[in-house]
């Protein structure tokens, strides 16, 4: 019999062991030990506190006990669950640190605060086995950890696509298992107002609906016909947003809501067109190109989509709306967006111009300054500290404000330098909208970013006093996301490497490390019918020419593989050639057929790429290389 036990014991630890070391993101300190913790349903659950958040976070794991069929007894067992506040706080753990102990007849988990206990269960859950089983063991382990980073966001562009109340839980949901806990909500921009406003009913009448178009963003969308109905959009009432505040509030993320003013206003200005400089009548805009980039950030809006910051009209607009923001919203934070404000309306309009000469404004770019100035005043005096995007800085930064760096860092560097706090998201590594993959199997937008990229975050600069920084954040614009299940893939796994740079030590990063355990993950994610993103799987294609000869060089990041191709149009692909160093690609109409084998098996996707298509690629670099 207890022969018998044994062989189960070590099937059933085989099997976990390989999830069991492969928590995201890496604690600070983790032993593994001998002892091996079983469920059965022996097990009581003890919670040394009163605390009601963390009873309402113990619930919940008691739900996912029971949904991976393990009751819990009432009764006093050998073998318990123990969840405890430290009495007295134990420093190095701060607000949201844990220690987690499994032993043969205990799992301890302490924490001085109901955030950490939440951070704890993130990490016990993620001890057990990926794939539902009838025996559940666990291994025996000592955790301490902690955030380096008290700000770990994911941005989620809600205006680009609407997403309902559920699929923005399911969002919250999947980030807080990863430790990441602020959702940055950005509820409005030209393609839609999706906040309810009481004060100022047109914001959601009008300006949360938009023509229905399809395809992508740009010059192929129409704009709307005379008298077309505009139906397509939604928005959030204010009992909706009271609501998903509470379930992120349950998994101890805190959302910052952003109103993106003075530009990218143009669904606002089509329900209070009064509050442009020109006060001509608009839509909201379904996707249309109506800006024209020009390289170096140099741009022009061809219709005009920016508030008028020299008209006491929308000082009150933006006092309404933030009086109600501030009240739906607990956290400390509301983001005044800043970003990309076309000023060529305000250049030419003789009001505005005459406004500037009267209050000593030296150009548009300190007019911009004086209309960010007056919004952080009134969000301050809701109770409120101000956020923005690094444009903020332009034109002299108000006093106190927090920047959020994109345009790469030296905004965030700026701003530091300057003592003010700051939010990395530079485009360089957490632009969650950016291609993972080869352009020929993904979505095809502006621009790439890989995971390996991504895992190289560094949010303190040189030479940066740390205690400046709040942290870091991805951004997922969704101007080509229409569906939460395509949010997911284009979120993770780069969310994964996010949350490393913004959780774990910078010491205990390690990109071969970490891909092992990203691939559990997947598993994970597998089970649970997440489709996100396997990238990181396939091959990456560099072109290059040598003596005028086209030649290609290929590689992945996966420890172990074997990249297999053929270029005479031959296929399957493993019957080709086993690749070993940069090849020649002959003339003629050919394709490059490539991908990844482990063990014989095929990983990842199929690229199959024209040879006319390479051509076009030579003198590029693709990520990673
Ligand atoms: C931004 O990406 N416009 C902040």
């Amino acid at each position: 019999m207890k022969y018998k036990f044994y062989i189960l014991l070590f099937f059933v630890l085989s099997q976990h062991l390989y999830s069991q070391h492969s928590i995201i993101p890496i604690p600070v300190s983790y032993t593994s030990t001998d002892a091996v913790f079983i469920f059965d349903n022996q097990i009581s659950l003890e919670i040394e506190t009163n605390d009601s958040q963390t009873k309402q976070y113990v619930a919940q794991f008691r739900n996912f006990l029971s949904e991976i069929g393990v009751s819990l007894s009432d009764k006093p067992t050998e073998k318990s669950i123990s969840v405890s506040l430290y009495k007295n706080d134990i420093s190095e753990l701060g607000d949201e640190g844990y220690s987690l102990e499994v032993t043969k007849n205990n799992i301890n988990l302490s924490a001085n605060k109901a955030a950490g206990i939440f951070n704890g269960i993130q990490t016990l859950k993620q001890l057990f086995p990926v794939e539902k089983t009838d025996s559940i063991a666990i291994a025996g382990c000592n955790i301490k950890d902690y955030p380096r980073f008290k700000w770990r966001g994911l941005m989620l562009d809600v205006s680009r696509h609407f997403f309902s109340v559920e699929e923005v839980k399911a969002y919250i949901n999947q980030m807080s298992a990863y430790k990441l806990n602020v959702l940055h909500w950005h509820l409005t921009d030209d393609q839609g107002w999706r906040i309810e406003i009481k004060a100022l009913p047109k914001l959601t009448e009008i300006g949360a609906w938009r023509v229905e178009r399809h395809g992508r963003f740009g010059k192929s969308r129409t704009v709307p016909k005379p008298n077309e109905k505009a139906t397509y959009g939604g928005f959030y009432t204010q009992e909706q947003i009271k609501d998903i505040v509470r379930y992120a509030q349950d998994r101890n993320v805190t959302i910052v809501p952003e109103i993106d003013i003075p530009g990218h206003s143009m669904a606002a200005l089509a329900a209070y067109p009064e509050l442009s400089v020109k006060k001509e009548p608009k839509y909201v805009a379904p996707g249309t190109k109506f800006s024209e980039w020009y390289g170096n950030g140099k741009f022009k809006m061809l219709i005009e989509n920016t508030l008028n910051p020299t008209d006491e009209k929308v000082y009150d607009f933006v006092d309404k709306v933030f009086t109600e923001v501030a009240q739906l919203f607990p956290g400390n934070y509301i983001h005044m967006g800043g970003d990309e404000a076309y000023h060529g309306y305000w250049e030419e309009n003789p009001k505005v111009q005459k406004f500037m000469k009267k209050h000593k404004i030296k150009d548009t770019h300190e007019l911009q300054s004086y209309f960010v100035k007056r919004v952080k005043k009134i969000i301050n005096s809701k109770g409120k500290k101000m956020i923005g995007w690094d444009e903020i800085l332009d034109g002299g930064l108000a006093d106190g404000a927090t920047v959020m760096s994109w345009r790469g860092m030296k905004g965030g560097i700026a701003a530091a330098k300057m003592k003010h706090e700051v939010v990395m998201s530079p485009t360089t590594f957490a632009y969650l909208d950016y291609m993972q993959g080869d352009e020929t199997v993904e979505n095809k937008i502006y621009s790439s970013l890989s995971l390996e990229k991504s895992y190289t975050f560094e949010p303190v600069p040189a030479d940066i006093d740390p205690k400046y920084i709040l942290g870091g954040q991805g951004n997922l614009w969704t101007e080509a996301i229409p569906t939460m299940p395509y949010a997911f893939y284009m979120t993770y796994p780069r969310a994964f490497a996010l949350v490393e740079s913004v959780w774990s030590p910078a010491a205990n990063k390690n990109w071969k490390n970490f891909i092992q355990r990203t691939q559990v993950h997947f598993d994970r994610f597998d089970a649970s019918n997440i489709n996100i993103c396997k990238a990181v799987l396939d091959p990456i294609v560099h072109v290059y020419k040598e003596n005028d000869i086209l030649m290609c060089e290929l590689k992945n990041s996966i420890p172990n593989s074997e990249i297999y191709y053929s270029i005479d149009n031959t296929y399957p692909v493993q019957f080709g050639v086993k690749y070993s160093i940069p090849f020649q690609i002959p003339e003629g109409d050919i394709k490059l057929r490539t991908q990844t084998f482990v063990d014989g098996k095929s990983i990842g996707r199929e690229l199959i790429i024209d040879r006319t298509i390479l051509v076009k690629r030579v003198g590029k670099k693709p990520f990673s290389f």
